[in-house]
């Protein structure tokens, strides 16, 4: 963190002609179970991670925010100051979308009548883009916490959360749930916490004792994620309505069992259902375990989880079945499955802890003989704190 913070002062310092006054991180977040849960009200599991966006910013006098970033060229310039109603233009080249993000978020602001100031910003980030890790909801997080530290306002971190989200869903045009920006910021150092994407509700517990969690990146990046990303929240919203419900958080295994005889569903609905139904289940089992301290039980609902994923849900792909399927075959492995929308992307793995070393090894010469054209990465990571202020 110490180099890191150093270099963006540095770049800051280069870019602005003048020292930055305040500084921010924002984690990603890996999510240990509750997979495509989080828009049908359900639970997750998530812990934020130790790669973060960290920003470095001073306010300026005017309306203007220029932003540079230690991993994309030029300064990106923009006014938050036009006649209230106006929407922040996006960007239109291709390689200037990432500062759609912190559009999203001054847009965010505006429409909730803040009278933003400006300022200039510098942001560096190391968790790996559209690798199920939430880089986005990082750089949203960070982003929300600069503006509203810059007016002198304090929201709570769930409220920050739901601000990024509805940034990305409407401005940037994604339309994820809440999972990824309310664990960037609120989660707890040391701790996973039981998500209620209903209440908004964290409940934190530590990893069970002599267990580690790995990260590893197939190094297929997600290709068409939104569309069918899309299509499976249009599917669960349309299982719920089936059902009579308003989320399929209010189903029961029972009650999908009812619609199954009366043929209430769909073949392709009932299995989606079955998975966000059976998963809400598994996610609190999960907790429990944590609760308990039992790290094989715990291992195994996670393998429960990516065969509902594969099979059900149909969001894994070959190199995420490849991935799991490897790392379930190594020694000291207790559990493992995709993590994050799916369709490419990481896998988390539960992996006792005298073990991680040869595990984490072996899993790379594994998956690499199988993609020696893909770039593996493998991270051994610790529930790390949420978002809030650094030291400059
Ligand atoms: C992405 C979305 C989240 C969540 C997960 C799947 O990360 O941003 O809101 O739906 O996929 O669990």
């Amino acid at each position: 963190m110490t180099d890191r913070l150093a270099d963006l002062k540095a770049l800051f310092t280069a870019t602005f002609q003048a020292a930055p006054r305040h500084a921010v991180r924002a984690p990603g977040r890996v999510n240990l179970i509750g997979e495509h849960t989080d828009y049908n009200d359900g639970f997750c599991l998530p812990m934020a991670i130790e790669r973060d966006v960290l920003m470095v910013y001073a306010p300026r006098t005017d309306t203007t925010i220029r932003v540079v970033s230690a991993q994309q060229p030029g300064v990106e310039t923009f006014d938050v100051g036009t006649s209230s109603g106006a929407t922040i233009p996006k960007g239109v080249a291709p390689a200037s979308r990432w500062a759609d993000y912190i559009k999203g978020c001054a847009q965010v602001l505006r429409d909730e009548g803040h009278a933003l100031r400006g300022m200039d910003l510098a942001l560096t980030g190391n968790v790996p883009l559209g690798s199920g890790l939430s880089s986005s909801a990082a750089l949203e997080v960070a982003c929300m916490h600069a503006l509203l530290q810059a007016l002198g306002t304090v929201l709570p971190g769930a409220r920050i959360a739901t601000l990024a989200q509805r940034a990305e869903n409407s401005y940037v045009g994604t339309n994820c749930g809440i999972l990824d920006q309310l664990s960037s910021a609120c989660a707890v150092a040391g701790q996973a916490m039981l998500m209620d994407c209903r209440t908004l509700a964290l409940t934190p517990a530590p990893l069970p004792g002599g267990v580690a969690v790995v990260i590893s990146d197939t190094g297929r990046r997600r290709g068409l994620v939104d569309s069918a990303y899309n299509e499976r929240r249009r599917q669960c919203e349309a299982g719920a309505k089936a059902l009579r419900v308003s989320h399929l958080r209010d189903v029961s295994l029972h009650g999908l069992w009812q619609a199954r005889q009366a043929g209430t569903l769909d073949a392709a609905s009932l299995r989606r259902c079955e998975h966000v139904v059976a998963e809400n289940g598994r996610t609190q089992a999960a907790f429990a375990c944590l609760r308990a301290g039992d790290a094989v039980a715990l291992g195994q609902l996670m393998d429960q989880s990516h065969a509902d994923l594969r099979d059900k849900f149909e969001v894994s792909c070959r190199e995420l079945d490849t991935m799991v399927a490897i790392a379930r075959g190594l020694p000291g492995c207790l559990g493992s499955r995709m993590t994050g929308a799916g369709f490419g992307g990481c896998a988390v793995s539960l992996v006792q802890s005298s073990a991680t070393a040869a595990f984490t090894e072996r899993l790379a010469a594994g998956y690499g003989a199988v993609y020696p054209e893909l770039p593996i990465a493998v991270y051994v990571t610790q529930p790390a704190a949420g978002a809030g202020p650094v030291a400059l």
